[in-house]
């Protein structure tokens, strides 16, 4: 089976296709990932948007994240749904601009740290993996615990001001003008907390593809992907 670069409407995808994305903010995993889903016709799951609405909720109530039981009492009340095309829903409300802004990106490094919230979310992912044909789903773990058993895993990474300079101008974009410093700052500052944390942290695992995206076009680094995906499908064949 083969993988038409060419003709992206009439792509034949292997049934059960599933594709691990990872890597640091900034890297192009979002756009990517999506990118590729819509040429490959697979299902795309953005899990950080998962750990960006728990961590809008518990903003919103105030939760102190060291206080596990309250935590675990939202987190059991709590419905995050992302629906392709149209958004990310907590509780049925629409949220998916809400999650983008400073104060989750503050704190949604510190709420995926916790291990009750990470095992509800991968539980969560991993049936969306289970009922879709195919998938590309992109995060910080996905290669390492949600599905460590996918057809094809990639980490992107990019150099630190590249990936600042990039999610400064997707802000700009959205209307809000962030200083580069702060962007660097909040990026960096989530990096070591996703690095460094005990459960599930932020590495490039055994046999993932590294792709350094820093030269690269977002055209670029999906036709590498699919480049891959296809040569390894036709020596199967
Ligand atoms: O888009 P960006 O790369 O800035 O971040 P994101 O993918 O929306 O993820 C936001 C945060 O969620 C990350 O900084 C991680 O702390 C956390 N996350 C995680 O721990 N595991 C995942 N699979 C996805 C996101």
């Amino acid at each position: 089976m083969t993988y038409n670069l060419e003709k992206e409407d009439d792509m034949s995808i292997e049934a059960g296709l599933k594709i691990a994305i990872d890597g640091p903010a900034g890297s192009g995993k979002s756009i990517v990932a999506r990118e590729l889903a819509r040429r490959l016709k697979a299902t795309y799951l953005d899990t950080g948007a998962m750990y960006r609405a728990i961590t809008l909720k518990l903003l919103r109530r105030n939760t102190d994240l060291s206080d596990l039981p309250q935590v675990e009492m939202v987190l059991q009340r709590t419905t995050i749904v992302l629906s392709p095309g149209e958004g990310v829903f907590l509780d049925g409300e629409d949220v998916t601009e809400e999650i983008r802004k400073p104060a989750v990106n503050a704190m949604v490094s510190r709420v995926a740290e916790l291990t009750a919230i990470r095992r509800k979310l991968v539980r969560q992912q991993q049936e969306i993996a289970a009922s879709a044909g195919s998938i590309v789903m992109e995060g910080r773990d996905i290669a390492t615990r949600v599905l460590p058993d996918a057809s094809f895993k990639f980490y992107l990474d990019a150099a630190l001001t590249e990936r600042a300079r990039r999610r400064m101008l997707e802000q700009h974009d959205k209307g809000m003008a962030l200083s580069f410093e702060s962007v660097l700052n909040e990026i960096k500052e989530r990096d070591l907390i996703d690095s460094g944390r005990a459960d599930s942290p932020l590495t490039v695992a055994p046999g993932v593809s590294v792709i350094d995206t820093t030269e690269l076009t977002v055209e670029e680094v999906v036709e590498r992907i699919l480049e891959a995906v296809n040569s390894r499908s036709m020596r199967r064949d």
